[in-house]
């Protein structure tokens, strides 16, 4: 429908258009105006639109020429007979005159037109009519008498010299008119319709103009069938391709051909499966990983819930004096990190794996950022950071749908980050309603991050290169788990950042009755 659309219907409605439409349309029939331009480029560009085309254009270019050559060697070949003919007739009579046989006027004019088919008139040596004769339908000849004659000469030359002939036109008629002139002044002219020999021409000419506007749709139609049958499954194969890169793995492409599209198609199709094998070895790493996170977790936790109860049993004793002390308290410290990191990337490993069940509830955003901010007010405070907090009361006052526990995790992680890796400026917390959602920013005057470590920064472990605070207890996890919990929530958590101007983190939340 779309190709006869922006072919046939939209220019005709342009077309309308044009006649006496108010101003208001101007704009529309631009649009539409263009369009049909593009989609008219667009359709000149398949490839089977541009064979057909050459193969038109080659025949136009090679058989309009040849159709006019042949009408007109057609044309030129029975003129040519007529006049050798009449020619003949009139050298034949001049030359019987010559040999003294003159004969009667009249019965000289009825032969010449007999045999020629032409209408005959003979003049005296003064111009006068002395005889003639007309043949079959040419009756209309009369007019022809009234276009001027050749003069006959004073002197006569030799026979052979003296035949003359023209071609007149008389409408859409076309005459033969051959003169000779006879010894004794006498002057004979022949005068033959061309109409026949232009029908057949013509007929001729409508018979190959006719054939060949089949052979030209014959040849269109030929030709979109030949480019259809190579395009077709290239088409399709461009379409297979284009799942492939969208990562949906397509069945194997059944194109079987002998050429290059066969050769393209088995190509793709050895991608589809060589994709297919290592989509089932990630899988089958992914559970072995999550296996791993499992139970190896679950094995490290337990000799490590097991030293801390021990370390737990001796604090305060008094034997943990000076240096001793101080070793005991690193490494109960160290130890509550370890266990902080294993619970951690059980954690991650679980939302990756969809085994954590959000408890999604109503979560009032006013208190949800009262309790986290209130954890860290001190902790800004005391570097001579400002703390921004700019939550209209009307924010403050909305309810979100999501689990209150793991929001708490996203946002601690944020403004901890914040307020650790600034160390002069701000720590601003701000937040924008946009009707379905509400997004919640934390910026900050901080180092800012590299662009080329930007997205690796949501990544296990990874912690940016370059100089900032990388505090003993840092574990760089803390942004990993955040982006796992927001997009176990169906959201994500996003990122702007300008080195040496600082960072913003957004997280954008579901606001309660929003579809
Ligand atoms: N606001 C920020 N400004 C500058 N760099 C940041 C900011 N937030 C995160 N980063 C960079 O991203 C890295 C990863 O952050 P992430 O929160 O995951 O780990 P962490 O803060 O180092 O450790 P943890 O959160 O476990 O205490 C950080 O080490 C830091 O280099
Ligand atoms: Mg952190």
């Amino acid at each position: 429908m779309t190709p006869i659309y922006y072919s046939v219907i939209a220019p005709a409605i342009l077309i309308c258009l044009d006649f006496g439409c108010p101003q208001s349309y101007i704009s529309v029939k631009s649009i539409e105006l263009w369009q049909v331009m593009r989609f008219s480029f667009q359709f000149l560009r398949r490839i089977k639109v541009r064979i057909a085309l050459s193969f038109s254009l080659l025949f136009l270019a090679f058989a309009v020429p040849i159709i006019i050559y042949a009408v007109n060697q057609v044309n030129l070949f029975f003129n040519g007979l007529y006049l050798e003919q009449m020619r003949a007739v009139g050298m034949a009579i001049a030359s019987v005159h010559d040999n003294g046989h003159p004969g009667d006027n009249d019965s000289l004019t009825a032969r010449v037109s007999q045999i020629t088919g032409s209408n005959v008139y003979l003049y005296g040596s003064a111009g006068e009519l002395v005889s003639k004769r007309y043949e079959g339908s040419m009756h209309d000849t009369n007019s022809i008498l009234s276009y001027p004659i050749i003069e006959p000469q004073p002197e006569i030359p030799p026979v052979f010299d003296k035949v003359r002939h023209r071609f007149i036109d008389i409408g859409t008629r076309r005459y033969l008119q051959v003169q000779t002139e006879l010894p004794g002044g006498l002057i004979l002219l022949q005068v033959k319709s061309l109409r026949r020999i232009t029908m057949i021409a013509r007929r001729m000419s409508e018979v190959i103009v006719w054939s060949s506007f089949l052979g030209l749709i014959t040849l269109v139609a030929v030709a979109f069938w030949v480019s259809a049958n190579i395009t077709r499954p290239i088409e399709e194969l461009t379409t297979f391709a284009q799942r492939i890169r969208a990562g949906r793995l397509p069945p194997r492409t059944n194109i079987v051909s002998p050429d290059e599209v066969g050769e393209l198609a088995d190509a793709l199709n050895d991608i589809v499966d060589d994709l297919g094998a290592a989509r089932e070895r990630l899988g089958r790493l992914e559970v072995m990983r999550r296996d791993f996170f499992a139970n190896v977790g679950e094995e490290l936790k337990r000799p490590l819930q097991k030293i801390q109860l021990e370390l737990a049993g001796i604090a305060g004793s008094p034997a943990l004096a000076g240096e001793v002390g101080d070793a005991f308290d690193s490494a109960r410290f160290q130890a509550q990190r370890l266990h902080h990191i294993i619970d951690t990337l059980i954690q991650i490993s679980e939302l990756e794996f969809g085994e954590i069940t959000l408890e999604i509830k109503t979560v009032s955003l006013g208190r949800l950022l009262d309790s986290v901010i209130g954890e860290y007010r001190q902790r800004i405070f005391s570097k001579g950071l400002d703390l921004k907090i700019d939550i209209p009361a009307e924010h403050a006052a909305i309810d979100l749908l999501g689990d209150e526990r793991l929001l708490g995790v996203v946002l601690r992680n944020l403004i901890s980050n914040a307020a650790d890796f600034t160390q002069q400026g701000h720590v601003r917390i701000f937040s924008e309603d946009n009707g379905v959602n509400l997004k919640l920013t934390v910026e900050d005057t901080g180092p800012g991050i590299p662009r080329d470590e930007i997205d690796r920064i949501f990544e296990r472990f990874y912690r940016v290169k370059a100089e900032q605070p990388q505090g003993e207890d840092r574990t760089g996890l803390g942004l990993a788990i955040a982006k796992h919990i927001m997009e176990a929530h169906g959201r994500s958590l996003d990122v702007e950042s300008l080195l040496g101007v600082g960072s913003k983190f957004s997280i954008h939340l579901k606001k309660v009755g929003q579809a």
